[in-house]
């Protein structure tokens, strides 16, 4: 199946990981745009998905390169939204329709499966403001990989890992068609 990934990036420590997905994404033969949040930007930098997808980030929602705009353009051929991490913010964002930010806008406009990886700190994870957007989410269609259980950067542990690149990978391929090999 042509068309493209976009693996959304938002403001979480697990957004370093999300370089591992991206990599192993382009090695499977597939087009991916990477799409970050301001606050993604203090976890990871731009130039680490520009060199995995030989293309930058879009970060802006008024980015140039986009005359329609880049929630209009990079939906038009998009195949599967990734959103890794899925942070409570995006996700709240994205569950009441709001379109404030390039990720949550885009989110509205494509027509595509969507995944999302959350990762947060156990009390963000369980608090019911949260679980409330995650199942509407749910309802909404999105498909929800993880979070796992484990280490968490805030030096406990507990739920709000997020799956691992293997594991969001595993859980995307049924999505994909692209048979390039490895
Ligand atoms: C060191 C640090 C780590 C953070 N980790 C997370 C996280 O794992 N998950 C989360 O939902 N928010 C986390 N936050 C809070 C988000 O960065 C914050 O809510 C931000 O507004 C999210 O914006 P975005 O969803 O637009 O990227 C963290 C903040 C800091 C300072």
């Amino acid at each position: 199946m042509t068309g493209r990934i976009v693996v959304g990036v938002s403001g979480g420590i697990a957004a370093f990981k999300t370089a591992a997905l991206v990599s192993r994404l382009v090695q499977l033969g597939e087009a991916v745009s990477v799409v970050m949040t301001e606050s993604a930007q203090q976890f990871v930098g731009p130039a680490t998905f520009s060199a995995l997808c030989n293309s930058q980030p879009v970060i802006h929602p008024f980015d140039s390169r986009f005359p329609l705009g880049p929630h209009i353009e990079l939906a038009q051929d998009c195949k599967l939204l990734i959103v890794a991490p899925a942070t409570a913010h995006v996700m709240a964002a994205c569950a009441l329709g709001l379109a404030d930010t390039l990720l949550s806008t885009l989110y509205l406009n494509v027509e595509c499966p969507v995944v999302m990886a959350p990762a947060m700190s156990t009390p963000m994870w369980e608090k019911p403001a949260v679980q409330r957007n995650v199942e509407q989410l749910r309802l909404d269609g999105v498909h929800l990989v993880g979070p796992e259980i484990g280490w968490l950067s805030c030096r406990r542990q507990g739920a709000g890992r997020m799956a691992e690149p293997e594991t969001i990978l595993d859980f995307v391929k049924p999505f994909l068609t692209s048979t390039s090999p490895e």
